[in-house]
C-alpha cells in the first residue's frame, strides 16, 4: 500500500513577526533606542541594494538618541503592535495558528543595556502579551535577539565586538526566563546569526567605520563569536530555570545551487554553502568546523578565546534546529552571469525560477531540499521560523485578492509534506509576517508579507486598519485540516 503524504499530529502551524518591525511604541513605557531605531527608510535607491538600504551614518544615531526626524524611521512606529497586539491576536487566534514566533526588544527591558535593574514597564507589556497569547491556546516562540540590541551598547562597544556585551545578554536573558518561565517553552537565541557578516549593524551593532582599518573582518567575527558563547550560555540557563524549555539556533537557510556542472561551479557552490553551514554547525554540535578555521588561519583572522569558551560551546548545543527560507541562490564562476538579489544576498540568476519584484527567486523544491540536507546533517527536530513572499497588495472594495501568496505557501507546503512523508522530523512551521509589518531590508511598509493587511504606507499615512487577505480565509483551513487540503 501507498500511504500518503500527511503532517505529523499537533504540527505547530503558526506565523512570526519581530518586535523592531511591528511593535512600534519605540520611546514608549521607558523603552530605549534600538540599532533598528536608527534605520531610515531610503526610497529612491535599487530595491535589490540591500546594504545601501541598511547603512547607517553618525546622523541616524543621532537622530535615534535625541528621538528626531521620527518620520523617516518606520520601524519606531511599526504597524503599532503595542497596543493593538490585542486585536491583532484574536485575529491570529481566528485564523487558527497554534504558535505566534515574537521577539523581546531588548531595550524595552534594558533601555541602555547595562542599568542594574530591568524596567518593569518593559517586562510588564511582554507578560502580557505571552499571556494573552497562553489564553488563547497559541503557543509563544520568542527570539530573545532579533536585530533590535540597544543602541547605547552599540555606541559603547561598537557592539558585539565586546566581550561585555556577553554579560549583558546573559543578563537580559535570564531576567527574561525568570519572569517568563510558566509562560514560555520554546525560545531561539539568535535571529540569523550568519547574518552578521551582511548586516553587522543591526545584527550585531557593529559600525564597519569604527573598526580599525583593516579590521573589520577580524571584528566580526570576534563579534560573532561572543554571540556563539553568549547562545551556548543562555542555553545552559533556559534549560536550568525553565524545565522541559527548548532552545533553538536560527540560521537564514541560503541553500545555493552550481549555475552549471561545471567542477567549479560546483566547487563554488558547495563552498557557499559550508560557509551558510557553518553557523548551525556550531550551534548543534558545539565546535568550530576544521575547513572553518582553515579558512580563518588563511585569512589571518585571529579570534580571542576564552579559557572557557569551547567548553561551554560545547557542552550547550541547541535542542532543534530552525531557520528562515525565502528563497534560493546560483553561484557561477562565469563573470559574466547574469545577478539577481536575494534576501541581503547577490547571487547569480537561475534560469528555472520566477522571483519577486524585489528579486528574490521563488524555489519551493528549494525548500525540500534545505530540509533534506539539514536533517541529514544534524539529525535534529527543524523548525521553519520564518518563510513567506513579500510583494505589493491593492485592496479592491476592502479586499485583498493574494492569489499570488496563497499559490507561494502552497506549493511550499506541498514539498514540506513530502519532505516528512521522506522522515523529516518537522516540529512546526512559522510563515514570516502573520500581518503585514515594516520590512527588515528596505524599511517598506509596502513590502507586505501577511495574511492579515495592515492600513499604512511607506511614509507612515493611514488609519492602521487591519483587514483580513484571501490567504487569510485559505490558511485557517489549511491548518484546521492540518495540511490536508492545500
Ligand atoms: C529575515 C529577517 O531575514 O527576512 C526578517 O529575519 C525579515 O526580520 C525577513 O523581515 C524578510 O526580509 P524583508 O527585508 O523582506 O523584510
Amino acid at each position: 500500500t501507498v500511504t500518503q503524504a500527511t503532517f505529523p499530529r499537533g504540527f505547530l502551524w503558526g506565523a512570526a513577526i519581530a518586535a523592531n518591525q511591528a511593535e512600534g511604541a519605540w520611546n514608549v513605557d521607558g523603552k530605549g533606542p534600538s540599532v533598528a531605531d536608527a534605520i531610515n527608510w531610503k526610497p529612491n535607491l535599487d530595491l535589490k541594494d540591500f546594504t545601501a538600504h541598511m547603512a547607517v551614518t553618525d546622523e541616524n544615531v543621532a537622530d535615534a538618541l535625541n528621538g528626531t526626524h521620527d518620520a523617516f524611521y518606520p520601524k519606531r512606529r511599526g504597524i503599532d503592535f503595542y497596543h493593538h497586539y490585542p486585536q491583532d491576536l484574536a485575529l491570529f487566534a481566528e485564523m487558527g495558528i497554534k504558535v505566534l514566533r515574537v521577539s523581546i526588544a531588548w531595550s524595552r527591558i534594558f533601555p541602555d543595556g547595562e542599568e542594574s535593574a530591568p524596567n518593569e514597564a518593559g517586562l510588564a507589556f511582554y507578560e502580557r502579551l505571552f499571556g494573552e497569547m497562553r489564553r488563547l491556546n497559541i503557543e509563544p516562540l520568542v527570539t530573545l535577539s532579533h536585530y533590535e540590541m540597544p543602541l547605547k551598547l552599540s555606541e559603547r562597544y561598537n557592539g558585539w565586538v565586546h566581550r561585555n556585551v556577553v554579560d549583558a545578554f546573559v543578563r537580559f536573558s535570564n531576567v527574561c526566563f525568570d519572569r517568563y518561565k510558566d509562560l514560555v517553552r520554546y525560545w531561539l537565541t539568535f535571529n540569523e546569526i550568519d547574518s552578521i557578516h551582511r548586516h553587522p549593524f543591526t545584527t550585531a551593532g557593529i559600525r564597519e567605520e569604527k573598526c580599525a582599518p583593516g579590521q573589520e573582518k577580524q571584528d566580526i567575527y570576534q563579534a560573532l563569536h561572543h554571540q556563539f558563547v553568549a547562545s551556548a550560555l543562555v542555553t545552559r540557563d533556559c534549560h536550568a530555570k525553565i524545565p522541559g524549555s527548548q532552545v533553538g539556533c536560527m540560521l537564514t537557510k541560503l541553500t545555493t545551487y552550481p549555475r552549471t556542472c561545471h567542477p567549479d561551479d560546483v566547487q563554488a557552490s558547495l563552498k557557499k554553502n559550508l560557509e551558510n553551514l557553518f553557523y548551525a554547525d556550531v550551534q548543534v554540535f558545539g565546535n568550530y568546523p576544521p575547513l572553518i578555521k582553515r579558512d580563518l588561519e588563511l585569512r589571518g583572522i585571529e579570534l580571542l578565546v576564552a579559557a572557557d569558551d569551547l567548553d561551554i560551546l560545547r557542552q550547550h548545543t541547541v535542542d532543534f534546529v530552525s531557520f528562515s527560507y525565502y528563497m534560493s541562490m546560483t553561484e557561477s564562476t562565469q563573470p559574466d552571469a547574469e545577478r539577481t538579489a536575494g534576501n541581503t544576498v547577490l547571487g547569480v540568476k537561475n534560469p528555472y525560477l520566477p522571483a519577486s519584484d524585489w528579486g528574490w527567486q521563488i524555489d519551493p523544491v528549494g525548500l525540500k531540499i534545505s530540509l533534506l540536507e539539514l536533517y541529514d546533517r544534524y539529525r535534529k527536530p527543524l523548525f521553519i521560523v520564518e518563510n513567506g513572499l513579500g510583494c505589493k497588495d491593492v485592496v479592491e472594495d476592502g479586499k485583498i485578492h493574494d492569489s499570488y501568496r496563497i499559490d507561494y505557501f502552497r506549493s511550499h507546503f506541498e514539498q514540506m509534506r513530502e519532505a516528512v512523508h521522506e522522515g523529516v522530523e518537522l516540529m512546526g512551521y512559522t510563515s514570516w509576517g502573520t500581518i503585514d509589518i515594516i520590512s527588515a531590508g528596505t524599511s517598506q511598509m509596502t513590502k507586505r508579507y501577511g495574511f492579515i493587511y495592515v492600513d499604512q504606507d511607506d511614509e507612515g499615512n493611514g488609519t492602521l486598519a487591519r483587514l483580513r487577505k484571501d490567504s487569510f480565509w485559505w490558511y485557517q483551513k489549511v491548518i484546521a485540516t492540518n495540511g490536508s487540503d492545500l
